[in-house]
């Protein structure tokens, strides 16, 4: 949530700060604002996104060569020009942008205002840089070492960098439980959220690890503390992602870009991890705790969103082919109800960015009783990664649009062969069976490009349907998560309430819904339940219910029942929710954008979920 941005150097910060704060707009769009330094201290914020901050902007006006910028996700105080990022101290001398929450701030406004201090918007992050001035003052301190102590001070999350009027040649930024990345050029740096703002500069970077801060200088050097007062030497990593992987290369969305992406992006997550001809799966993380995996007494898969719906098909996969019991928890829920976790469980976190606050406590929660942490992130060196013991990273590139879509369909790819190199161990399933499975998983991505060319047909029953208040999702099985998804598809980007369910489920309440005017997309491609699906068809149908059917290729009984039938490619019933989820995601999709819905950013979401 929130994401920030910083340069100093040689070059004019402005239009570095604005793309920047462009890239990062995924995560949170309520505000944005600028601070810069050239002379003066200028700040230019305003509720809105960066198109509306650019309105209130003459580029012409300004050349500093040091900044800050901030686009908004709010939490303390309305999304309105007066709380937009950044907030000055009351001397006017420091500017601060902040992505996170101070949770006690309330003492510290209280005690500052006691001292004299008046503040001007509700943020917490106001509070922070007064704090650190007060600090500066009182101890008669470097800025750098006035943010050390203060931070001390502070309970909650926070990536900050804090521009200074009296040292134009220093920027100060700091980490605790949000993401900051400081991208090295050739005597000059950017600080950011994460890379996407950086990767067009330089491919070099240092990530900040939490309880650390860092001082970046004009002159081509920086140092990196822990609050602690220690010094850090972090090793340069090198970007590996490429500028044309976060621009939209001719689609006009990137929800649909990387809807279109996913064949290629399963594609990366398994390439090197396995080999159908050879029979066998190799990822890394996981080999180097296979016998704490293989023993494991449980798994326990924990996430969010998205990711809690492919964790959901992660624990049929697991249980079905490695037979080892699974529980999903929903990271919010899991890390305050005082879960039973054991030093046998394993403890597998699922996340796109990586940065999930809850996910991230969940983890931590599990790690202090001592159970293995196995982390499935996007996010290369993301929070998440970095606190898991072991892990695999999904390889699917930059994910931009808030609907998470490519991220979904290469986490189930790599549990999927988690669950297969379990098996195959624990001899759960024959070796034939892996085989066969690893040979469809080959083949999957070409059954998706397939499934895609259904896009002009999706597009026309979207058209039907886009004025419709309500929709269900009914799956079984395999489908059932992906039916969750469908319907979380639908609501987040086009504002239509949508329900997903397990099918059978249906007839002890939802049933009550169904009438003429209600849509029912039903995933129907499971072979085994495939005669309980067409009853739950037959239930709606004699409903008067709206029935769209995703069905394997050549069905004709639902055909007979169905108002629109998509035709899918036919696959193992386990590899299914890689296929069925693709004509989900284009329905909604299409459905926000014959209604006028901002697809990439919908109302009121961030990507990245940085607070509780
Ligand atoms: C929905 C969506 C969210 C995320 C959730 C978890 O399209 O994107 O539901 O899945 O906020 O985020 P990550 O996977 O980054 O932990």
């Amino acid at each position: 949530m929130c994401g920030i941005v910083g340069y100093i150097g040689n070059k004019e910060a402005y239009p570095i700060l604005i793309k920047g704060l462009k890239r990062l707009e995924y995560r949170g769009y309520d505000s944005a604002g600028i601070a810069l330094i050239d002379g003066n201290m200028t700040i230019f914020k305003k509720a809105g996104k960066v198109n509306d901050l650019e309105t209130i902007v003459d580029p012409d006006k300004i050349a500093a060569t040091i900044g800050i910028g901030h686009t908004r996700w709010a939490t303390h105080g309305e999304p309105n020009d007066r709380n937009a990022h950044p907030h000055l101290s009351n001397s006017g001398d420091l500017a601060i942008i902040h992505n996170g929450i101070i949770e006690n701030y309330s003492s510290i406004k209280e005690e500052l205002t006691k001292r004299g201090y008046k503040f001007h918007s509700d943020t917490d992050t106001e509070v922070l840089v007064n704090l650190i001035e007060e600090v500066q003052k009182t101890e008669k301190t470097t800025l750098d070492n006035a943010v050390r102590i203060a931070l001390n001070e502070v309970v909650g999350a926070y990536a900050i960098v804090i521009l200074n009027l009296k040292n134009p040649d220093q920027l100060v930024a700091a980490r605790k439980g949000s993401p900051l990345v400081i991208g090295i050029g050739d005597d000059e740096f950017y600080i950011a959220s994460d890379a996407s703002p950086i990767i067009e500069y330089t491919k070099n970077v240092v990530y900040l690890d939490d309880q650390e801060y860092a001082v970046i200088n004009r002159d081509g050097n920086y140092s990196i503390r822990t609050l602690g007062n220690v010094e850090k030497s972090h090793e340069i990593q090198k970007l590996e992602f490429s500028l044309e992987l976060i621009e939209k290369g001719g689609f006009e969305h990137f929800m649909l870009k990387e809807i279109y992406e996913q064949p290629k992006a399963i594609e990366d997550s398994l390439r090197g991890r396995m080999s159908a001809s050879q029979g066998w799966i190799k990822l890394g993380g996981l080999n180097e705790y296979i016998n704490r995996i293989d023993n494991a007494d449980r798994f326990i898969i924990t996430a969010c969103g998205t990711s809690w719906h492919s964790s959901l098909i992660g624990e049929y996969l697991i249980e079905d082919l490695a037979r080892i019991p699974v529980e999903v928890e929903y990271a919010s829920e899991f890390r305050y109800r005082n879960p039973i976790i054991k030093e046998t469980d394993v403890v597998i976190a699922i996340s796109q960015s990586g940065e999930t606050a809850d996910t991230l406590a969940a983890i931590d929660l599990a790690k202090d009783r001592q159970a293995l942490i196995y982390g499935i992130c996007n996010v290369i060196g993301s929070s998440i990664a970095r606190a898991s013991h072991a892990g695999s990273y999904t390889h699917a590139g930059p994910e931009i649009g808030v609907a998470s879509t490519k991220a979904f369909s290469t986490q189930i790819s790599i549990i999927t062969l988690i669950a297969l190199q379990i098996a195959v161990v624990k001899g759960t399933i024959p070796t034939s069976k892996f085989r066969e499975i690893l040979y469809e998983l080959e083949n999957i991505s070409s059954k998706i490009e397939e499934t895609l060319a259904l896009d002009a047909q999706i597009k026309e029953i979207a058209a039907i349907y886009k004025d419709a208040t309500n929709f269900l999702y009914l799956g079984r099985g395999y489908n059932f998560p992906v039916a969750l998804e469908g319907a979380l598809k639908l609501k987040e980007i086009s504002y239509i309430h949508a329900e997903g369910y397990p099918a059978a489920e249906m007839k002890h309440g939802p049933i009550a819904l169904i009438d003429e005017n209600m849509p029912v997309v039903f995933l129907a491609t499971n072979k085994s339940a495939y005669d309980k699906i067409v009853s739950n068809v037959q239930e709606v149908k004699a409903r008067k219910g709206r029935i769209i059917a995703v069905v394997h290729k050549g069905d004709t009984q639902i055909r007979a029942l169905a108002d629109h039938i998509i035709e899918v490619p036919e696959t193992e019933e386990i590899l299914s929710p890689l296929i069925t989820i693709v004509p989900l995601q284009l329905l909604a999709y299409h459905i926000a954008i014959m209604r006028g819905c901002n697809v990439d950013q919908p109302r009121n979401l961030a990507k990245s979920v940085t607070v509780e």
